[in-house]
C-alpha cells in the first residue's frame, strides 16, 4: 500500500492567513497541519508517502519535511499546477507513483486520533473495490453526507442542502489501481472541480464502497478560521494522542 496526503487549493476561506502561504503549513497546536496526516501515515504502517502540492508552495514543503526520514517515511513530491482542479483531480497525479499498489489518501488537512493499521491490513486483502471513513457531525450540510442501509452505502451526496442523516465522509479514503480510470471518467462538477464525492460514487455504483465508522477524534481544520482555531484547541487536550 502507498500513501497520498492532499496538500494543495488556494484555501480562500482561510485567507488572510493563507494569503502568503498553503493552508496545511499553518500551525495546528504546536505543529504545522501537515504533520498531522504524516504521523497518521506511519502510525497506519504506510512508508512511501506522496505529496500534492500547488507549485508557489513545493519549496517550503520540501525545506520543512525533506526526505521524511525523521517521521519514519519515504517521501515524494507532486506539483498540482491547476490549484481549483479538486480533491479527484489530485488523486490523478499518483497514478504513476502508485503504480499496481493499492493507495490510501489522507486530504491534509483532516485531523483525527483513529488508527488506520488494521484498515490498511483488512483493505490490502481485498481484490477490488474502495473504503471511506464516516463520522456523524452535527452539521452534515457541509460535507460529503453517506446514505446507508444497514451496511451497505447507497450513496454519497456533496454538500446537500438537505442531508440524508449525519454522517460525514471524512478526508481518509481507500482505493484498488482502479482509481485512475475512474477519475480519467470524471467530469467537473456545478464549481468546476473533479470532486472526490463523484469519484467514490463510482465504487458504490459497482457496490464495492464499503464504510468504516470513525472512533475518537476528527476534524476537518481547513474549513474556517473557528475551525482550525478548535483543532489546535482539541490537540493541545488530546496530546498523549498526538505523538
Ligand atoms: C472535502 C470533500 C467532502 C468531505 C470533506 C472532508 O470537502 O469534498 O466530501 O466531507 O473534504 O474533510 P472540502 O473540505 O474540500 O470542502
Amino acid at each position: 500500500m502507498k500513501g497520498l496526503i492532499l496538500a494543495g487549493g488556494r484555501a480562500t476561506r482561510l485567507r488572510p492567513l493563507t494569503h502568503v502561504t498553503n493552508k496545511h503549513l499553518l500551525p495546528v497546536y504546536k505543529k504545522p497541519m501537515i504533520f498531522y496526516s504524516l504521523e497518521a501515515m506511519a502510525r497506519a504502517g504506510v512508508e512511501e508517502v506522496l505529496i500534492t502540492t500547488n507549485p508557489e508552495h513545493a519549496g517550503d514543503f520540501i525545506n520543512l519535511l525533506r526526505s521524511g526520514a525523521d517521521f519514519g517515511l519515504k517521501l515524494s513530491y507532486e506539483i498540482q499546477d491547476d490549484s481549483v482542479g479538486g480533491i479527484a483531480q489530485a488523486i490523478g497525479l499518483a497514478e504513476s507513483f502508485a503504480g499496481a499498489d493499492k493507495l490510501l489518501v489522507l486530504l491534509g488537512d483532516n485531523i483525527f486520533t483513529h488508527d488506520l493499521s488494521r484498515a490498511v491490513k483488512a483493505f490490502e486483502k481485498r481484490k477490488k473495490g474502495a473504503m471511506i471513513f464516516g463520522k456523524e457531525v452535527e452539521h452534515p450540510e457541509h460535507y460529503g453526507v453517506i446514505e446507508l442501509n444497514g451496511d451497505r452505502v447507497v450513496s454519497i451526496v456533496e454538500k446537500p442542502k438537505r442531508p440524508k442523516g449525519n454522517l460525514a465522509q471524512t478526508g481518509v479514503y481507500f482505493y484498488d489501481d482502479r482509481v485512475f480510470d475512474f477519475v480519467k471518467r470524471q467530469k467537473p462538477s456545478g464549481r468546476g472541480e473533479l470532486e472526490v464525492t463523484d469519484l467514490n460514487s463510482f465504487y458504490v455504483k459497482e457496490g464495492t464502497m464499503i464504510v468504516e465508522v470513525m472512533d475518537g477524534y476528527w476534524i476537518d481544520a481547513g474549513t474556517s478560521a473557528d475551525e482550525l482555531l478548535a483543532a489546535g484547541n482539541r490537540v493541545a487536550e488530546l496530546k498523549e494522542h498526538f505523538s
